[in-house]
């Protein structure tokens, strides 16, 4: 069931790194026809969007976020027939498929900065140049376990570059109209080939002003919307995706009048406030933070995520509240990474399935479309030994065969999780055969989620709750309606709920897990006092029922 939004507001998105996700050809590095020979476990899982990491020619320093070549394929990954094959092979599955713009920068390797760099005619400015390395002082440092300035000096021109990411990573220069029509070109080429979309990487940083923090400024917003009005222009239904990590005041106008500039974007701030929530067993963080998010318009989306394939950035929490989730969350440094966390979900949550499902339930009913990413949906660990985000990039586990039925090559790119986490306990055809598998109960979360319009499209509210430790979100569209309780605590709840949105409407419990003495599904109560009882960290959606007049 869809509600009458546009089709990206009930989706559900899977965030996939290529190299990571099936070997095709054996050499160690996945690849776009891995992907297509795995797209109906994709498409069996319930999901309808395929993110994938940059693909496009890279030195790869940083996972193909540094691109030499916007309109080709990395060869590891095979090439522009590939890519047109997995686009054929996903529609056919009716998933789509949505890939990275980076926007604000290209590899140093790449040959317009390597023109740049030699003042070639026509390339002298397409990047940030200066003499002088103080300019633009107030601008933070955002990698910063590695880079120490946002400028560098390059030997070749004699002159210091300015780059917001890795120093390999220049900014381009969108001062100049030359560099906002080639990338242009860049968009109009993947769309021609028929992609359904972007995830428009690092947007906030593409113009810089003296005297600001360099982020958000209008001159961002103003190519944002040409690009939109672009974009538009050729493929008004694409999904667009923008990384804005922000407050939701700051992010609020890349909405712009819910037409003309981002239609979905991430909600940064909610994520780490989910997880201090689930930390801290109370319902608080989460409140507060969606209290200090503004309504958007209706035609946009929040897009929503518990992990993805950096580290879990804590760059939108408070300095105490960063020293709380370092503490509980990564007691190692090893586990540290710039301003975050590099783990993935499951050893975050100690591999305990009552945590995970827990998460997975609140962001399934927070207000937006969610995105899993890949391996979380097994309960994947990571690797914290591993540079930089490698340890969140392991290759997929298949099976408990050699190589993981990632690949037949002895040598994959990276190595598998030891220990408990590794191929021979988590793997996806050990979780097909078990019934009770934490991937089943993905596919039924997922499909529950699916059937209602409500979570979605729908209109959210957090309603107050009687007990600190229960979040209690309500959505509604038309005639569908969900009430979705989460207990953060660690110890079983018992309250009455009333529900006055609702009132002397006739709800049932649909799904739930871990639900308390005198709770099941099937149960039917009056919204006016919904008998909520839940063990530690249990969950319940409450709908409609079928005999509400
Ligand atoms: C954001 C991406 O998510 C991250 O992986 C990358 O390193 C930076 N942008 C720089 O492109």
């Amino acid at each position: 069931m869809t509600s009458d939004a546009p089709w990206w507001k009930d989706a559900v998105l899977y965030e996939l790194y290529v190299r990571a996700f099936r070997d095709a050809d054996g050499d160690g590095h996945g690849d776009l026809r891995g992907v297509i020979e795995r797209l109906d476990y994709v498409r069996d899982l319930g999901v309808d969007v395929v993110w994938l990491l940059p693909i496009s020619p890279s030195p790869l320093r940083d996972d193909g976020y540094d691109v030499s070549d916007f309109t080709a394929i990395h060869p590891d990954y095979g090439d522009l027939d590939d890519f047109e094959a997995l686009l054929v092979a996903a529609h056919e599955r009716g998933l789509k498929v949505i890939t990275d713009l980076v926007l604000n920068h290209t590899s140093s390797d790449h040959p317009w900065f390597q023109a740049s760099r030699r003042r070639a005619e026509g390339k002298d400015d397409w990047y940030v140049w200066t003499d002088d390395p103080q300019r633009y002082a107030d601008a933070r440092v955002i990698f910063t376990d590695s880079e120490a300035s946002n400028w560098t000096f390059d030997e070749v021109r004699g002159q210091y570059y300015w780059h917001r990411f890795f120093h390999h990573q220049p900014d381009l220069n969108y001062d100049n109209p030359d560099v906002r029509s080639a990338m242009k070109d860049v968009v109009r080429f993947w769309l021609d080939l028929g992609i359904d979309g972007f995830r428009l990487d690092a947007i906030p940083y593409l113009y810089e002003r003296e005297g600001t923090n360099c982020e958000n400024l209008s001159e961002t917003h103003a190519f944002l919307k040409e690009l939109r009005a672009f974009i538009d222009a050729i493929a008004p239904d694409a999904l667009l995706l923008g990384e804005v990590n922000q407050w939701p005041d700051d992010t609020l106008p890349y909405f712009g009048n819910g037409f003309d500039e981002m239609p979905l974007l991430f909600h940064f701030p909610v994520m780490p406030r989910v997880w201090k929530a689930l930390a801290e067993g109370s319902a608080e963080p989460i409140r507060w933070i969606l209290d200090r998010t503004p309504a958007i318009p209706p035609s946009c989306q929040w897009v929503v995520f518990l992990r993805n394939h950096d580290e879990l950035t804590l760059e939108m929490v408070t300095d105490e509240e960063r020293a709380f989730m370092y503490g509980h969350y990564a007691p190692e440094p090893a586990m540290r990474l710039n301003v975050g966390i590099r783990r993935r979900l499951a050893p975050l949550c100690d591999f305990e399935r009552p945590r995970i499902e827990l998460l997975h339930s609140i962001l399934m009913t927070l207000p937006g479309t969610p995105i899993i990413y890949y391996g979380d949906e097994i309960g994947m660990g990571d690797d914290v030994r591993l540079p930089d985000r490698n340890g969140v990039r392991t290759p997929m586990q298949w099976d408990d065969g050699t190589g993981a039925g990632f690949s037949r090559s002895e040598r994959p790119f990276a190595p598998f999780p030891a220990g408990s986490s590794a191929p021979e306990h988590v793997n996806v055809a050990a979780a097909e055969r078990d019934p009770d598998s934490l991937l089943h109960w993905m596919r039924a979360l997922i499909a529950t989620r699916k059937d209602h319009p409500a979570l979605g499209g729908g209109t959210f509210v957090m309603l107050p709750s009687p007990d600190p430790a229960l979040a209690v979100f309500l959505s509604t569209h038309h005639d569908d309606a969900v009430v979705a309780v989460h207990n953060l605590a660690a110890a079983p709840r018992r309250v009455d709920l009333a529900v006055p949105a609702l009132a002397g409407r006739r709800l049932e419990l649909g799904f739930g897990g871990r639900l308390g003495p005198g709770a099941e599904i099937g149960l039917e109560a009056l919204a006016e006092a919904l008998p909520i009882s839940l063990g530690a960290h249990g969950y319940a959606w409450w709908w409609l029922s079928e005999a509400t007049p």
